[in-house]
Order: structure tokens, then C-alpha cells, then sequence
């Protein structure tokens, strides 16, 4: 993967102000091109984009021969899985043989878009990027398989409204490329920062964005699944009524609650709203990443995540694939679970900081599931509304103290106000 020296030294630097959301989607971005750092990524924008050629990819036929299975790599292997270094359109078109994955869990990069508008667009440049993964995805699962994908939503750069890239990604799924919406599922990140900042805390017109949609899908209908591999505690009441008994009643909603209601079954039911803090960032992978002055992954997802549907939709021995590896988290949680599985990821680097998840030893599942996660309501707080006017502009202009601290005018130049996407 090593790319010809650069005809002409580059030495000179020059400095780009970032966010740290820019920069983890600049990274992200970059490495899913295949570019080891920021600069060459930009340079390759400057090149070589051209947004026309990006369309008309559009009726463009993939030709399975330009991702042939020897531009992979084996980066590792373990009792159960392997580490595939490349494309991984090479493995799903080239390597992988049809109908033969039981999951697909995945979390794609969601920096791919351009960042100048991130409208419906962009949106549907980021599905005609999909295409080819999505038609690579429908050949290599089984009927009874599943695919997961987290995906995060993003704002459009320069107000506080929401791009459709990650709706219209769903829709195409379904509706071209035949997936059944078994489920959706929202990943809340309680230990999310209130972003972005402008529009949650200085303008005060949009609420904290704390959770990205996971799209679960499948071939037909009725994948494999059993929910009672993931149950979850009963709350402090229901353990109560199990001990003490329940009077079958009528609830105010008209249900007749049966006397079945006082079966224990283990535990209840979790929703399909996954509380899972991603704080992680001290442990193996991190010390290990550091110690070798490797880029930590700045887009992982937590072991529960991947953990939760292997275990719901897969059995031991099955196949679980991960096509945008990063740093191998479904990799590790699959060979803890005795899961068969494939990573692909692009980027060695990250490929060298998962190495840790594995060597010398396999990182264990953390056991620990922390305490349950409550969300307070809203509205707690007593408010006089007339001391507590809406901002009749939409949040258009900053409130005025800050306006004069920045010493800028009613309404700021509008690329002061971009959001990262
Ligand atoms: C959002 S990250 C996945 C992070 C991962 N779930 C984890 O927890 O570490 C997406 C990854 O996909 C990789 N990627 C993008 N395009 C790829 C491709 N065609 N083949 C393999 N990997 C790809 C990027 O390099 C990036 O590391």
C-alpha cells in the first residue's frame, strides 16, 4: 500500500484551523481513502474533485475485477477470526463466498460526504458511495442473516438543521436493494457532550444530539434472532411484583395484564434504545496506541454495541463481518463470543493499534456493565415563559452579549457560523 515518494519535497507547513469534530472526520475521511494523514487527503481533494465525474459515477456499472481478493491483506489471525488489511470490496466481491455471512456489523465512516453544504446533495453522494457495499452486502449474507449499521446523523454546516444522508441511506437499502427494516435501534451515548455548541449552548435552539441510528436489516423478513440471549435486569418494581404477586387487573390503557405478567423469565425485554456510554479512554487498546505513537481511532464504537446483536442474531460458529473495521472492535468481541470473523480495514495504521485487542492475549469483554441509565425528565424545572422568551429569529443572530464580546456585527458573516459536520 506504500504510495512513490513525492516528486517535490514537501516542507512547507501551513496551519488549518480545525474543530475537533473537523479533524476526526478530515481523519476518518482520509483513512477511507486510503491517505495516511490530513495533508495528503486535502491534496487529493485539491486534485483531483470533481464533482461532475462524482454523478455521473452514478450510472456506472462496478466492475468487480478493479477489487481483485490479492489486494488483500491477512494483517492477523486468530482461533477465530481474521484480519483482512485492504478493501473490503475486494473481500465482499472477491473473497467471500455468497450466502455465507451470518451478520454484518458494521459502523461505516460517516466524514465521506462534502463537507461544503451536507444537504440531500450530499446525501445522495454519500448512497452512490454505498452502492457497491450494498450490493457486496446482499450477496455474501445468508437469508437468514442479519446487517447492522450504526450511523451517526450530521448537521448541516452553517445552521441547525439535520442532513437526511443516513434516512436516504435506509431508504435505498429497502427500497433498491431489497433489505428488509427489521428493526431500527437508537445507540444513546449518555456521556455525550452537549453539541454542536453553537446551536445547543449559545444560541439555545436545539436540544443535545446524543444518539445515532442503528439500521438493522436483512434479506428476508425473518433473520435468525432470539431476544431472550439479551435480556436486561428488572427494574426494582417488577422484581418487587414477582416476589409479592400481582392482582391481574385492567391498565388505564385498556390492556388486561394476565397473571402471566407474574412468570420470571430472567429478565425483561431490553427497547430498542441502547444506553451505552462510549468513555473508554484509558484500557489496552489506548496504552498500546500511545506507547507506539499510533493515531488512537477517532470513531470506535463500544464493545456492548456489536456485543448486543452478535449475541442476539448469531450463534458460536458463525460468521460475523466487519467491512469498516477501524480498530477491530467487532473483531474482538466475536472472538470472545466464538464467533467466525472477517475485519477489512484500510488503513494499517489503525490496523496497528487493533493488534492490541488481540496480542499478546484476547482482550476480554468487560464485565462490568455499569449502573442502568436513567434520563430525567424534561420540563423538571419551573419556568416563568415571560422571563423566558423563544427566540423569535430561530437562533438566525447570537444572543446579544455575546455578540458584543466578540465585538461583531447583528448578524455574523455566515461561515463564522459553520457547524461541523
Ligand atoms: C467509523 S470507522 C469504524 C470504527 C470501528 N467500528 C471501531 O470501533 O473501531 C470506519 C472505518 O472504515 C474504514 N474504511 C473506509 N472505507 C473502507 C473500505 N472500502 N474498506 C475497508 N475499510 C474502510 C475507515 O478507514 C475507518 O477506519
Amino acid at each position: 500500500m506504500a504510495r512513490p515518494r513525492a516528486e517535490n519535497p514537501r516542507t512547507k507547513i501551513t496551519n488549518i484551523r480545525l474543530t475537533e469534530e473537523e479533524r476526526i472526520a478530515f481523519e476518518v475521511a482520509a483513512a477511507s481513502k486510503g491517505y495516511k494523514n490530513i495533508s495528503e487527503y486535502i491534496r487529493f481533494l485539491h486534485n483531483n474533485l470533481n464533482y461532475e465525474a462524482v454523478s455521473k459515477q452514478k450510472d456506472q456499472k462496478i466492475d468487480l475485477c478493479d477489487y481483485p481478493a490479492k489486494m488483500l491483506r491477512s494483517f492477523l489471525s486468530t482461533k477465530h477470526g481474521e484480519i483482512l488489511w485492504g478493501d473490503s470490496r475486494s473481500y465482499l466481491f472477491n473473497k467471500a463466498k455468497p450466502s455465507s455471512v451470518d451478520l454484518i456489523m458494521t459502523s461505516p465512516p460517516f466524514g465521506l460526504v462534502r463537507k461544503k453544504s451536507y444537504g440531500n446533495e450530499d446525501a445522495d453522494e454519500y448512497c452512490e458511495w454505498f452502492r457497491p457495499f450494498a450490493e457486496g452486502f446482499r450477496t455474501v449474507l445468508k437469508d437468514s442473516g442479519s446487517l447492522v449499521i450504526d450511523i451517526g446523523g450530521a448537521w448541516k454546516p452553517g445552521q441547525p438543521t439535520r442532513s437526511l444522508y443516513h434516512f436516504k441511506l435506509l431508504i435505498m437499502l429497502v427500497e433498491e436493494y431489497g433489505f428488509h427494516l427489521c428493526q431500527e435501534h437508537y445507540w444513546w451515548n449518555p456521556s455525550k457532550l452537549p453539541t454542536p455548541a453553537e446551536w445547543v449552548n449559545v444560541r439555545r435552539v436545539r436540544v443535545k444530539d446524543a444518539v445515532n441510528t442503528v439500521w438493522w436489516l436483512a434479506k428476508t423478513p425473518f433473520p435468525k434472532a432470539n431476544n431472550k440471549r439479551i435480556l436486561q435486569p428488572y427494574s426494582k418494581s417488577m422484581e418487587h411484583l414477582l416476589k409479592n404477586g400481582y392482582t391481574a387487573k385492567l391498565r388505564p390503557s385498556g390492556h388486561d395484564i394476565s397473571e402471566k405478567f407474574n412468570k420470571d423469565n430472567g429478565g425483561s425485554v431490553p427497547p430498542n434504545l441502547l444506553a451505552i456510554a462510549n468513555t473508554e479512554s484509558n484500557g489496552r487498546y489506548q496504552d498500546h496506541c500511545r506507547a507506539e505513537n499510533i493515531a488512537i481511532h477517532p470513531a470506535r464504537f463500544p464493545a456492548q454495541l456489536p456485543e448486543y446483536f452478535i449475541r442476539f442474531l448469531t450463534d458460536p460458529g458463525d460468521l460475523v463481518v466487519d467491512p469498516f473495521g477501524g480498530s477491530c472492535v467487532t473483531g474482538v468481541v466475536a472472538e470472545n463470543l466464538r464467533r467466525r470473523w472477517v475485519c477489512c480495514e484500510l488503513s494499517e495504521e489503525y490496523l496497528l493499534g487493533a493488534r492490541a485487542r488481540f496480542v499478546p492475549t484476547v482482550q476480554s469483554l468487560p464485565k462490568e456493565r455499569g449502573n442502568p441509565y436513567g434520563i430525567s425528565s424534561p420540563c423538571a424545572r419551573p419556568v416563568n415563559e415571560k422571563d423566558v422568551p423563544l427566540f423569535a429569529d430561530g437562533g438566525a443572530s447570537r444572543p446579544p452579549e455575546l455578540r458584543r464580546k466578540a465585538g461583531k456585527s447583528e448578524i455574523p458573516d455566515k461561515s463564522a457560523l459553520r457547524i461541523p459536520a
